[in-house]
C-alpha cells in the first residue's frame, strides 16, 4: 500500500500554483510586504515559494535541486520581520488558502503549518 501525499490529496501541483499565485496577488498591492521584495518582479520569488510548498508537502524536489537546502530562518535573515510583516503575510496566506475550498481536514493541516512556519520566522522585535 503506498500513502497517499498531502501533496496528491490536495490536487497536486494546480492546488499550490492557485494558492501561491493568488497570495502574490495580495503581496503586490501591500505597503508592508512589497518593500521588502530586492525584485520588482515577483515572478521569481512565486516560483521559489511554490516549489518550496510542493517539495515540503510530498510533491517533486525541485526546490531543493535548484536552490539547496532550505535554511529558511537563514534566508528571511535579510527582510526584517515583526509582527506586522507576519500578519500582513499570514492575511494574504488566509485569502490564498480560502480560494482553494478544500475539505476542512486538509485545510486546517495546511494553515496550521502556514501559521507555524510563519511565527518561526519573525527575526525582529517590534
Ligand atoms: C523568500 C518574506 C514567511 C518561504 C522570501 C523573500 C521575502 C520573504 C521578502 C525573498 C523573495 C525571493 O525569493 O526573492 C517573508 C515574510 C514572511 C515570510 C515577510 C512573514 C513571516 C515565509 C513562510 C514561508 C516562506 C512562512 C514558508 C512556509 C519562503 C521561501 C522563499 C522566501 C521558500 C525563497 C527562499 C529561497 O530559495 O531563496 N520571503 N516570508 N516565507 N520565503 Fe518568505
Amino acid at each position: 500500500m503506498t500513502e497517499t501525499s498531502f501533496y496528491d490529496a490536495v490536487g497536486g501541483e494546480e492546488t499550490f500554483r492557485r494558492l501561491v499565485h493568488r497570495f502574490y496577488e495580495g503581496v503586490a498591492e501591500d505597503p508592508i510586504l512589497l518593500p521588502l521584495y530586492p525584485e520588482s518582479d515577483l515572478s521569481g520569488a512565486e516560483e521559489r515559494l511554490r516549489g518550496f510548498l510542493i517539495q515540503y508537502w510530498g510533491g517533486p524536489n525541485t526546490y531543493s535541486q535548484q536552490r539547496g537546502h532550505p535554511r529558511l530562518r537563514m534566508r528571511h535573515m535579510p527582510f526584517v520581520i515583526g509582527e506586522a510583516e507576519r500578519d500582513a503575510w499570514l492575511r494574504h496566506m488566509r485569502d490564498a488558502v480560502d480560494s482553494l475550498d478544500l475539505p476542512d481536514e486538509l485545510e486546517t493541516r495546511l494553515w496550521d503549518y502556514l501559521v507555524y512556519a510563519a511565527h518561526s520566522l519573525v527575526n525582529s522585535p517590534t
